[in-house]
């Protein structure tokens, strides 16, 4: 099994290419499905979600083919509307294509989805809301089968800013007669880009971004080119890395507001982080300063997903750093695996408490998850020693060339086969 071997104690600095939001790309490849021509999407990140997504859409009978970093999808032979097991538990973002084969067919069988462990990830509020929409969903064996004769829009109250339910929702209500209205929509900019794609294609959707989002039920769709946005964790990965190295780098392409959320907690710790365009300069000091509380929440709260990488950050800062984790019930599956790398961390229930050392000590670590996994590399950076990363394919998932970029940054790490 390969793992990612890294020499800790070099100072990152460079340039380096933020590649497409994997947040993005999958709900737009799943909608792809709604149009009657082919589809080209640019800056898609290889990925190992992005595989799984396209194993999907050619067992439904899309052709799709890559050309360097864009992908094109024909939905014209579309010939099956039922997801088998084995490719729905490859991910979780696979509950999108039950908005999408319903909107298209009016029907479809496929059971839950997969995904990284991080506590119950239930998809009632997908079901309820399509349900709402006038499908009707039956459970059998751990399969859902879905029909909807009609799908008529309507006014849909979630509870909570779902990312994925919002998702499903603007997919499936492109194909209702009538108008759907989302309150509490999901605000992340990856909404945005997936409202962004649809409306290239023809649908009416407005409001995207601000937690009411109006959906005119428009039926079949066109096809369209489309530049996914870049991805916003993967930045704040990259910038977790850079400073606890004591370095300095630019990130490009970064979408200010989308990172605005995690810039000031790098700031408190000390670096620098400047905008020239959609070019973000990082410079860190010698040493991390500790940051103030870290909360989790829905956009434009701080992202979950970058929970991970800063709590690296905080385990080699000078002083105390507390997390508190709202959106998943079990993300500090990282925790452990920083604890034998020498950090200071005590995680209980939500909380986290991170007592900064001055450096980590390498040794044999494994992901757990796409986020956990990364933040160990990132640790690892700032660890003397050799840190072996195990279990590389949770850290697949997300990141297209994790080590080549971090290589290119001067850090001494690479892939053991
Ligand atoms: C998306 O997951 C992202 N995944 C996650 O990225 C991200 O962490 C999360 O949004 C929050 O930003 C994709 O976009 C593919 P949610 P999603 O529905 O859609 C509860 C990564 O590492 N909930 O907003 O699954 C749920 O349990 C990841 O890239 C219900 O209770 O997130 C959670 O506590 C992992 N019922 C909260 O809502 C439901 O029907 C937020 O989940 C749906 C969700």
């Amino acid at each position: 099994m390969s793992y990612i071997s890294i020499h800790g104690g070099r100072v990152l600095e460079g340039k380096v290419n933020v590649q497409g939001a994997k947040n993005s790309i999958l709900p737009i490849l799943a909608a792809c499905l709604l149009c009657h021509q082919p589809c080209t999407i640019h800056r898609c990140p290889k990925i190992s979600d992005v595989s799984a997504c396209v194993r999907i859409l050619r067992h439904l009978g899309c052709v799709v083919t890559w050309n360097e970093h864009s992908l094109t999808v024909d939905p014209r032979g579309l010939c099956c509307t039922q997801i088998p097991d084995e490719l729905m538990s490859e991910m979780r973002s696979s509950i999108v294509f039950l908005g999408a084969l319903l909107a298209r067919c009016g029907e479809t069988a496929l059971s839950f989805p997969g995904g990284c462990e991080l506590g119950p990830r239930p998809i009632d509020l997908h079901l309820s809301a399509l349900t709402q929409l006038g499908a009707v969903v039956n459970e059998e064996g751990g399969v859902l089968q879905c029909r909807a004769d009609k799908l008529s829009g309507c006014e849909i109250v979630l509870p909570i800013p779902s990312v994925g339910a919002t998702e499903n929702i603007m997919i499936a209500a492109t194909a209702a007669k009538g108008t759907t209205v989302i309150r509490n929509a999901a605000r992340e900019p990856e909404i945005v880009d997936l409202a962004c794609f649809l409306n290239r294609c023809g649908a009416k959707i407005n409001g995207c971004g601000e937690g009411t989002v109006q959906i005119e039920g428009t039926g079949p769709l066109f096809g369209c080119e489309h530049t996914v946005i870049p991805d916003r964790i993967v930045a704040a990965t990259y910038m977790a890395a850079i400073a606890v190295s004591g370095g300095k780098g630019e990130l490009s392409p970064v979408i200010p507001q989308h990172v605005s959320p995690v810039l000031p907690f790098f700031r408190q710790s000390g670096c620098t982080a400047d905008f020239k365009g959609n070019r973000l300069l990082i410079k860190a000091p010698k040493r991390l300063r500790s940051m103030q509380h870290i909360v989790t929440g829905y956009f434009p709260g701080f992202p979950t997903d970058a929970q991970p990488a800063l709590m690296a950050m905080a385990a080699v800062s000078d002083g105390t750093g507390i997390f508190i984790e709202n959106i998943f019930e079990n993300r500090y599956n990282h925790v452990h695996d920083l604890t034998r790398m020498g950090a200071k961390i005590k995680a209980e229930g939500r909380m986290a408490v991170v007592e900064g050392v001055p450096t980590l000590s390498g040794c044999r670590v494994k992901a757990c998850d796409l986020r956990g996994g990364a933040a160990l590399v990132v640790a690892g950076l700032a660890a003397a020693g050799e840190t072996q990363v195990h279990n590389v394919g949770y850290i697949q998932r997300g990141h297209q060339d994790i080590v080549a970029d971090l290589a290119k940054l001067g850090a001494d790490i690479k892939t053991i086969r």
